[in-house]
């Protein structure tokens, strides 16, 4: 069975309750939080992950899709977010956000653009507890899978199987039974979903569909 992160960016903001009481089966909420600079996009603030954490008991993670994530972290670690997960390309020194997000107990997780080098990250997997593969270019929901990012997902599978690492395999951005079943197959162990379950028919049942893919 897969672990599902749904995205609440492409549910229907009028009725956000009513969205998330549909998906009360998931295994965590994605919180996509966007500057209008690190993407050209706008979405929301703390007080939403403040009022879904008084309001039910998801475990919260906060993709921040921001430049400068150390400006922003806290308010979500405050309203609720128990994982954090900031961009490589948005902070100059990963190393220090890492170091201060373990102190105050928060799970780090570090997220990488389709066409980041996974080099990049080589240096700091012994350290985190969550890579987000990035399936599409940030900034909005209801994009095409990129295929391509599959040979990163298989690459930190073998290394993390190699070295003992224990690092959790997330992916994020186009994901739907198809190309969930491809990503889980490579080793991820956390589907991000939002617009297939929101915008594609049944949500109860797009979450579970993707619940079921085995690898
Ligand atoms: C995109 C976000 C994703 C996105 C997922 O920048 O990080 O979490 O909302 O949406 P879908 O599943 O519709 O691609
Ligand atoms: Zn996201």
């Amino acid at each position: 069975m897969s672990k599902v992160a749904v995205s609440i960016l492409d549910a229907d903001i009028l009725n956000l309750r009513e969205e998330i009481e549909k998906v009360k089966d998931a295994d965590l909420i994605h919180l996509d939080i966007m500057d209008g600079h690190f993407v050209k996009n706008l979405s929301f603030g703390a007080n939403v992950c403040k009022r879904i954490n008084e309001e039910f008991d998801f475990y919260i993670e906060s993709h921040l899709m921001v430049y400068e994530p150390e400006k922003f972290w806290n308010d979500f670690f405050l309203a609720g977010s128990k994982r954090i997960i900031f961009h490589i390309e948005a902070t100059k020194n990963p190393l220090k956000l890492i170091k201060t997000l373990k102190k105050n107990k928060t799970s780090v997780g570090l997220s990488l653009n389709p066409e980041t080098d996974v080099k990049k990250i080589l240096k700091y997997i012994k350290d985190i507890d969550l890579v987000l593969v990035m399936s599409v270019n940030p900034g909005r929901g209801g994009q095409r899978f990129i295929d391509d990012v599959l040979k990163k997902v298989s690459y930190l599978d073998e290394l993390r199987n190699k070295y003992g690492y224990r690092f959790l395999l997330e992916i994020d951005g186009g994901i739907n039974y198809y190309t969930g079943r491809k990503a889980v197959k490579r080793g991820i162990d956390i589907l991000v979903s939002g617009s297939y379950i929101f915008k594609k028919g049944d949500a109860k049942r797009n979450l579970q569909l993707l619940k079921s893919i085995k690898r």
